[in-house]
């Protein structure tokens, strides 16, 4: 019996060996790296940090809109961070929106309005892609569900750079990030060291930059996140209670037949 159950284990053991070395033969080459980081949203009570909100979209104002486009978010959605109305008006008035046609059928451009979309650098994917070098620079909105590993990954790439390895190719305008799926991006570093100012004495360093920013992408993809734990956590309470009350009934319901 206990012979059966050594060689039982040991088996167990020898597949899992063969499984993992399986995996490292399959990724082969130069494998992809992801940052595994705590936020403060992880977890049933995991809730989002205002401040690191606020960093965060200031970092995509100041950097990554030149490039990438957040077409699901309006001005009017960056109140949950904590702004009051008239600084998200004055916010999205640093805007200028093409509105019209106008009584004469002339479109013209206004300042931003709260409910106004986020405004995108460029008119359309073709001209996005035409001035990154054939690149497509990918909307924001929804980037943090649309890749595996959400913040995480978002943060990674960011920090991911590296020089490339000798036996890498890369063309003009690529770069090697150890993140990115093939190790090759086509977007140069985007931070650096003391590139954004911060008015409440956070670090202004590229892991922090890339932190904060990967906060933020990952409200804007999930704004009501909090508020869907809030409501699973009570109706596991409500359930809770709920079945302790159907017991009592149960045990009273019963107790005179079981006599
Ligand atoms: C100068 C233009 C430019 C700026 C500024 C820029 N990006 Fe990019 N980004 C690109 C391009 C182009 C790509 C596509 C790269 C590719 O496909 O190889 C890209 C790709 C990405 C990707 C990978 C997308 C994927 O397909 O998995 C992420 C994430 C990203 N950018 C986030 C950011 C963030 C966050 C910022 C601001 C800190 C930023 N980028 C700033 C041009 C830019």
């Amino acid at each position: 019996m206990k012979n059966t159950a050594i060689i039982i284990f040991v088996s167990v053991l020898m597949l899992g060996a063969i499984v993992q070395s399986d995996k490292s033969l399959a990724a082969g080459g130069h494998e992809t790296h992801m940052e595994n980081l705590e936020w403060s949203f992880d977890g049933p009570f995991g809730t989002y940090d205002r401040g690191a909100l606020q960093r965060g979209l200031q970092v995509y104002r100041q950097v990554c809109s030149a490039c990438h486009s957040m077409k699901h978010m309006y001005y009017r959605n960056i109140g949950a961070l904590g702004y009051n109305e008239a600084q998200v008006k004055a916010i999205a008035s640093e805007y200028m929106v093409e509105d019209g046609p106008d009584d004469e059928g002339e479109m013209f451009s206004r300042p931003g309005k709260p409910s106004d979309r986020f405004v995108s650098p460029f008119p359309n994917r073709k001209a996005a892609t035409y001035a990154n070098n054939g690149a497509f620079p990918p909307d924001l909105s929804l980037i943090t569900k649309a890749r595996a590993g959400g913040a995480d990954y978002v943060y990674s790439i960011l920090t991911g750079y590296e020089h490339a390895p000798k036996d890498a190719h890369l063309l003009d305008g690529q770069y090697w990030n150890k993140a990115m799926a093939g190790n090759v991006i086509a977007m140069a570093p985007p931070l650096a060291d003391g590139m954004i100012a911060y008015e409440d004495g956070t670090a202004e360093t590229v892991e922090q930059y890339s932190r904060d920013v990967a906060h933020f992408l990952t409200w804007a993809a999930a704004p009501d996140m909090e508020e869907r734990k809030r409501i699973g956590i009570m109706t596991l309470l409500f359930l809770a209670v709920f079945a302790s009350i159907m017991y009592a009934v149960k045990r009273k319901v019963w107790s005179d037949l079981k006599k």
